[in-house]
């Protein structure tokens, strides 16, 4: 029986996929057979002859990969584009291939197609791999449980100038993370500052902001108001590994899944 996973990372010439490629070097379980990268670049690279085999797996296009059959993988693991991760998913399902989805900044209706596909593969998409943000989540619920009510909460996120959605998905997650402990409504007023919720007419509210500077990996606060005393926890991402590392390690526990819409949280509530 074949032990090892075969995955292909989509994204591959990114920050992330630079940074998976990296880690893969010190796992022994999980193997890269192929990489996909931007058409447009592959076309550009291909003229220059810059398509060079310094990688023991090939680099590719989806398109190009949709007409292979040689290509035998387990998992698919994507950091890229909203636009892009959908044609990857909707591959994947073609192929029925599990997918672990990193890249942020979907739409609701994107985030509802992702979801009804999982009725056929499974599909873990996580907006932040790491162990710290996930735990963060936990904390946070167990938090509110002691609370059993909060009036104001804010959330500041700070990323790197390059970062395209604003606010990160890490923030709107924790955002979905407390209107559904608190069954609170959503009424969206100003993307930058806040979002105003109302419950049982008295109005409760989850402030968020954004800032985007020099190459800040990634740094969430939230900070929980109570009457007289203030709460807040920070997460600093200092090296992008740790979402890698809780990336290929949904890899695993996907690989055992059947089909179904999974985040990272599910992989942890396992062994927590
Ligand atoms: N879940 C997490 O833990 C986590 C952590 C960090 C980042 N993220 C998210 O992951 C995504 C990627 O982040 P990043 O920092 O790696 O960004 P990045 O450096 O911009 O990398 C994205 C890569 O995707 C490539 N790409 C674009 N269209 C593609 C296509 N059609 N096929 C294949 N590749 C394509 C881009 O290529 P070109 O540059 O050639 O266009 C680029 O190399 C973002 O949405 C980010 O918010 C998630």
């Amino acid at each position: 029986m074949n032990q090892h996973i075969n995955i292909i990372i989509s994204g591959a010439y990114g920050k992330m996929g630079r940074s998976l490629i990296k880690e893969l070097k010190k796992n022994n379980q999980i193997i890269c057979v192929a990489a996909l990268i931007n058409p447009i670049t592959y076309h550009i690279q291909k003229n220059q002859k810059k398509i060079k085999k310094k990688f023991s797996f090939p680099i590719l296009t989806l398109e190009k990969l949709k007409k292979n059959t040689n290509i035998n993988f387990d998992v698919m693991i994507d950091f890229s584009t909203p636009e892009n991760s959908l044609e990857n998913i909707k591959f994947c399902l073609q192929r029925n291939k599990k997918i672990v989805i990193g890249t942020t900044g979907f739409t609701n209706t994107q985030m509802k197609k992702i979801k009804k596909y999982s009725k056929k593969i499974s599909i873990l998409c996580s907006p932040n791999f790491s162990l710290g943000i996930n735990l963060m989540c936990l904390i946070l619920e167990k938090i509110f449980k002691i609370l059993g009510e909060v009036n104001e909460i804010s959330i500041l996120e700070t990323h790197h100038s390059q970062k395209k959605d604003l606010p990160s998905g890490t923030s709107l997650y924790l955002q979905s993370i407390i209107t559904n402990f608190f069954n609170w409504k959503f009424l969206k007023k100003d993307i930058l500052n806040y979002y105003y919720l109302n419950t049982k007419n008295v109005q409760k509210k989850i402030g968020s902001s954004s800032i985007r500077i020099g190459k800040v990996i990634g740094e969430h606060t939230v900070i929980l108001s109570m009457k007289e005393e203030i709460i807040k926890i920070t997460h600093q991402a200092n090296h992008r590994n740790i979402f890698s590392r809780g990336a290929l390690n949904s890899v695993v526990w996907i690989n055992n899944k059947k089909n179904g819409f999974f985040t990272m949280e599910d992989t942890l509530k396992e062994v927590i």
